[in-house]
């Protein structure tokens, strides 16, 4: 196990592909772009993210830069990608006398599964390996995930996670629809997440 901010703290560090008890986790490549947009460009797949994916071809064309591809993931069963994840390690928040130690201690997470393919506990088995992968394999001592409070699935997915809340801010939060709704950010430490494996 790396050193919490023991560089360098990256994705390619793991082990690919990632398997679990009905699904493979594995980094995307350009390959995957037409099936992530089959994912991703239904209205209840980017009705709660930030951006709603542009026209077919411009998203397809965004996995040719591989800076974009850098923090995803996808997840399939049996051969079909059934969803995307974002696993993006982050820098802490540090004083400047001590902020080397503070870079790329921590992850923060999301997860979009296509609507076919939900409720059925593949979100909340993908999110837990990425917690496995960020804390055994990536050393890092915290991970976050953030939504809209009125998205109640994916709270949902943290809470099964063991996450706390953090964070209820009130109406902080724009949505494309004009509304301004409250957030939820959620977290949980490295030590949280060894104790509550026992
Ligand atoms: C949020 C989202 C990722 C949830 O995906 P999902 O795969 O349906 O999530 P899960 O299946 O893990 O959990 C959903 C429900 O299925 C249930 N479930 C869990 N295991 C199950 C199983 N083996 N079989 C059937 N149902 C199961 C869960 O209990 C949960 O129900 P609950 O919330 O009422 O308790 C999905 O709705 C989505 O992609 N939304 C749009 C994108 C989005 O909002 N992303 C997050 C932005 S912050």
């Amino acid at each position: 196990m790396a050193e919490p901010g023991t560089p360098p703290v990256d994705l390619a560090a793991v082990a690919w592909p990632r398997p679990t008890e009905r699904l493979l986790l594995r980094r995307v490549t350009p390959a995957d772009a037409e099936a992530v947009w089959e994912l991703r460009h239904h209205p209840s797949s980017h009705e709660w993210l930030t951006s709603g994916p542009p026209d077919r071809a411009t998203y397809v064309a965004e996995f040719d830069r591989p800076e974009r591809l850098d923090h995803l993931l996808v997840v399939e069963r049996d051969g079909v990608l059934v969803a995307d994840l974002m696993l993006r390690i982050t820098d802490a928040w540090a004083q400047a006398e001590v902020a080397e130690r503070g870079l790329a201690v921590q992850a923060e997470l999301g997860w979009v599964v296509h609507p076919e393919h939900t409720g059925r506990g593949y979100a909340t088995e993908a999110a837990a390996e990425m917690l496995r992968i960020c804390f055994e394999d990536l050393g890092l001592r915290r991970v976050t995930a953030a939504c809209f409070a009125e998205n109640t699935a994916s709270w949902r997915i943290m809470e099964r996670l063991g996450m706390r809340r953090e964070t209820h801010a009130v109406a902080d939060a724009l949505h494309r629809s004009g509304r301004w709704l409250d957030s939820y950010a959620d977290a949980i430490l490295a030590e949280e997440w060894r104790a509550a494996r026992g």
